[in-house]
Parts: structure tokens; sequence; C-alpha cells
């Protein structure tokens, strides 16, 4: 069915202007002023901002990890996304040593399938570098279209890869034009560290972040950049939540070195004191990397705004606090590290970001889409508003004042990270290739409607070059 969204505001990375949008077949084919078009439903979007739906690099939607399972799934998951303004995710595939990348693949793809109601593509996790893993490496690109590797420099025993896989999957990553990207913490440090603290007796949530540093989250970042430079290959830097780390990766990029950084809404806003809380609900703040001492939140937001940092993902790894979170009630070392951050991602980064002047409108675009888009191989189908692109549109109501609760939340977990914070702006429509999923705050999606995305290759050039402007 044919759409003209009326009497917004568009806004892309680059420009932001009054224009109407023509909607046909999940296509943008026509931006312009007084549009018509035979039989289309007309959408006032007065007073509301129109820009590209969010894409979210980082989720762990349904992953087993800290002896349970994340509480959100693909379809609770999705439906808080779209909530909050996000029409695509990109969540990252877990592998086996010695297993098939495939069948991890299959198993992906079956968490998914009929669950998503926004669209959706996976990164693949490297846990070893061996001839059946080359051998399968080229078909991930070709047929599966996953062209981003991830490798856990912590979660020893666990995720954790050595230095020699992360530097052969540099290589290789550069050889099929794919884009590394590493969980930078010294987690063989971390894990002397932490034997150390329940050996002292030192068990409460408040451990997790005096045991991970951030000089092991520097170190490990300044490392991979090294091995980046040397392989003359590509690096994405995952959930950055500090000083030292967003340092190491300015000084790759200074060197040239083709590194990049997101952080998430998390760092922004929270810091080390609310694993502090009484009662345990320290337990509801334990990720890694871990909240960080308040003053790295100004050098996060200085990134962002400086484009030493260039995305934001939400790391969306959600647990209950009751019967999850609690596993690690006396031992911090059990407590399951997640949050449940995919709703609040772009409000958060709008309300602190956008409206307290730290970041300009369009940067919140790029920031939250446009570059993510480019990053990852999906632009100029995602990521903007154009002749030609997908429908993915947010329309959204910048002057709402909320506060954010788990009690209104769409998330499966009984807690929200954010609880009590006030801000301002709120998607109030959200639409994926120009279907609603989420309509005058209604969901009005379905399961399964999401579609699988094939993604193109790393292309350096592609991201030095300018957003695509609007046509008008
Ligand atoms: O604590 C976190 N961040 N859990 C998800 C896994 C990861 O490290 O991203
Ligand atoms: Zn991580
Ligand atoms: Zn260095
Ligand atoms: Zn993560």
């Amino acid at each position: 069915m044919k759409k003209i969204i009326k009497n917004g505001t568009i806004v892309t990375a680059t420009d932001t202007c009054e224009a109407e949008l023509l909607i046909e077949d999940g296509k943008i084919t026509q931006i312009g002023s007084n549009l018509s078009a035979v039989g289309a439903e007309i959408i006032d979007a007065k007073g509301c901002l129109v820009f590209p739906g969010g894409i979210d690099p980082h989720t762990h939607l349904d992953m087993p990890f800290g002896g349970t399972v994340t509480k959100d799934d693909f379809e609770s998951g999705t439906i808080a996304a779209a909530f909050g303004g996000t029409t695509t995710v990109i969540d990252f595939c877990l592998t086996n040593k010695g297993e098939p990348l495939k069948k991890a693949i299959q198993t992906w793809h079956e968490k998914a399938k009929d669950k998503a109601v926004i669209d959706y593509s996976f990164h693949l996790m490297i846990s070893e570098i061996n001839d059946n893993v080359l051998k399968e490496l080229p078909q991930v690109i070709e047929e599966e279209g996953i062209t981003s590797f991830k490798v856990f420099m912590a979660y020893k025993n666990v995720f954790q890869a050595d230095d020699e896989t992360l530097f052969k999957t540099l290589v290789t990553a550069k050889e099929l034009g794919a884009l590394v990207m590493v969980h930078a913490e010294n987690g063989d440090v971390i894990d002397y560290l932490t034997k150390k603290a329940l050996e002292e007796g030192k068990t409460d949530p408040i451990y997790h972040a005096l045991t991970r540093p951030p000089e092991l989250e520097g170190e490990a970042t300044g490392r991979a950049a090294h091995f980046t430079g040397l392989a003359n290959s590509q690096l994405y830097v995952v959930h950055v939540s500090c000083a030292e780390a967003a340092e190491k990766i300015a000084e790759a990029r200074k060197k040239g070195y083709d590194v990049w950084g997101e952080t998430c809404p998390q760092y922004l806003v929270l810091d080390q004191s609310y694993l502090e809380k009484p009662n345990f609900e320290g337990a509801k703040y334990v990720w890694s990397p871990p909240l960080r001492e308040k003053w790295n939140q100004d050098v996060l937001w200085n990134a962002l705004r400086t484009g030493q940092l260039q995305t934001l993902g939400s790391d969306q790894c959600s647990f209950d606090f009751k019967g999850q979170k609690e596993l690690g009630r006396g031992d911090f070392t059990k407590i399951p590290n997640g949050g449940p951050i995919i709703e609040d991602r772009l409000t958060i980064l709008f309300s602190e970001g956008v409206k307290k002047g730290r970041i300009s409108l369009n940067q919140f675009v790029d920031i939250t889409s446009t570059r993510i888009a480019k990053l990852f191989g999906l632009f100029p189908k995602k990521g903007t508003i154009a002749v030609g692109a997908d429908a993915d549109l947010v329309i959204f109501d910048p002057n709402i004042e909320r506060v954010i609760s788990a009690e209104t939340h769409h998330m499966a977990v009984d807690y929200n990270a954010f609880e009590g914070m006030k801000v301002t702006g709120e998607p109030v429509s959200v639409l994926v290739r120009g279907e609603f999923v989420v309509r005058d705050k209604q969901f009005v999606g379905k399961p399964g409607s999401g579609q699988y995305l094939k993604r193109a290759k790393y292309n350096v050039n592609s991201q030095l070059t300018q957003s695509q402007t609007l046509s008008i």
C-alpha cells in the first residue's frame, strides 16, 4: 500500500529539511513537496522528526550465557527495539570450536526466523582459525552475507580467543573483505584478579568492576589496534566504556589505521557507583566492560562529538534480576553479564545528546543508523532517507517528556537499567519497509515479518564518502 508522510521534518546524517516522502512497495520513491499518488494513505507527522530507522549493531538475543539464556529473544527483543526506533538488529551468532560454522549460523536462523518483527542480520563469532574454518569463511561471506567477524579477548575458558587467533582473523578478514569486531579486555589478567578477589572474600557486585579495571580495556584495545595496523586490516571495537580505550582508538586512527569504535548508552549515563546499590541490586548493572567512574562519560561524549567514536550499540543482553542475576549472590563471577538496553538506545542519545547540545541532530542519525549501515554493508538500502532506500522510518516526537520504567517498557525483563530517568523524545510510529510495526505507540507488527539481511563486503572507500544527501 502506498503511503505519503507529510508535515514532518526529515533528518538524515547530513540534512534537515521540511519534505514529504512517498513510499511504494516498501521503498522511498519520492522526496519533495505536494506529493500525491492515487490511493496513497496520508500520514501526518506534524510536530515530529522523521529519520531513518535505527540500526543496532550489537545485540545478544536468545543467547546462552553465564549458565542461563538471555530473557529477550528475537520476538520480545525486536518488539522492544521497534518501540525504541530501531528497525534493524545485527546479532552475534556464537560458534563452538570444532563445529561447522554453518551449523552455528543455522541455529541462529532458527532463533530469529518466525520471531523477528524488524529486519536482522548476524555477525559471526570466531573462536578458532584452522583449515576447516578457512575453507568455510568464503561461503559464509558469499552465501550468508555475513561480513563481520567477532573475536572475544576476554571471558577466559568461555569465549576468549588468543592473540594468534585474533591476528589470523584480521589477516583473513582483510583478504575476504570482512570487518573484525573485538570485545577488548585482557581476559587473562581479569581471570587472575577475579580469582584473587574471591579468595579474599570479596564477593559483592562491585568487585565485578574492580577486577576489570580500565587499564585492561585500554591495553586490549591498543593490542588489537596494533595488530590491525600490522595486518593492514580493519577493526571495530565494541562497547568502549572508558577514556583508556577511547584514547587507543584515537591514537590508532591518527596513525591512519582503519579502526572504529562503538560505545553504548549505559556508559554515557550510568557509572560504577550503581554496582554498589544495596540488597544485591548492583547485580542489575553487571556487564562487561563494567560501568566506569563518572568522569569517563565526558570523554565518551566528546569522542562521539568529534568522531573519535562513531557508533552507538546497545549490547542488549538481558537477564531478569529475580532468578537470573541472582545466580551470582555470594559470588559476583556467577552474575550473568549483560543488561536490557535495546529499547532506550535512541531516546537516551537524543535526550542526553541532542537536547543537551552535546551532538547535533544529524550526528545523532549518523551514530545510530547511517554510519552503522556503511560499516556493516547495509548502505544505502538501510541507514538513510533517499529515493530507492528501504522505507525504514521513525516518526519521532522530540518534545514529549517521560520517565523510563520497567512498568512501561517492552523488554521481557523485570527491571530497566535506566529506571526513573527523565527523558525528552519518543518514537511515535515506526515503519519497516513501509509497513507500520509501531503505530501511535501501539504494536501492530507481526512476528516473523522481519527479513534476514545479507550484507555487502567491508569497503573502506565507502566509509570515507559523505552520507547520501537528499535529492529534492
Ligand atoms: O556483559 C556483556 N556485555 N554481555 C554480553 C556479551 C558481551 O561481552 O558483549
Ligand atoms: Zn562484549
Ligand atoms: Zn599504542
Ligand atoms: Zn555484547
